[in-house]
């Protein structure tokens, strides 16, 4: 799939899934690409160890939005665990791909989701980092840009 989109992305940019915040958040994670200006804010409601709800507001391109859409449905009802391993990779295969240039779209939805687990930890007075591993900012998003 080169600079088409597939009816998966357009159908999640249409109607995205779990918009808008999420009052009683225990989590929320900001990731902004600092080349593009997209910025993803992630909303996550941690009960037992369990992804309770998400929300996410995108402020950014049709794939992010589509990204951050389908991801949320990715995780919503899944361990802590199983929302830190999803990948941009799963993401894209999960919209039925995404053009070269939009590959960095996705990348803003793993890490978007990474950043409010390491929130939901930092407010728990945990250090996320062994947990979580390292969330990219935007400085470092911005060389996946064009990947
Ligand atoms: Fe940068 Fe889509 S998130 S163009």
């Amino acid at each position: 799939m080169d600079n088409f989109y597939s009816p998966e992305v357009m159908d999640h940019f249409i109607n995205p899934r779990n918009v808008g915040e999420l009052a009683d958040a225990n989590g929320i994670g900001e990731i902004g690409n600092a080349k593009c200006g997209d910025i993803m804010k992630m909303y996550i409601r941690v009960e037992n160890g369990v992804i309770a709800d998400v929300r996410f507001k995108t402020f950014g391109c049709g794939s992010a939005i589509a990204s951050s859409s389908v991801a949320t449905e990715m995780i919503k009802g899944k361990t802590i665990e199983q929302a830190l391993a999803l990948s941009n990779r799963e993401v894209i295969e999960a919209l039925g791909g995404l053009p070269a240039h939009k590959i960095h779209c996705s990348v803003l939805a793993e890490q978007s989701i990474r950043a409010a687990v390491a929130d939901y930890y930092k407010r728990l007075g945990i250090d996320p980092e062994p947990i979580v591993g390292k969330v990219f900012t935007g400085e470092e998003l911005e060389s996946m840009h064009d990947a």
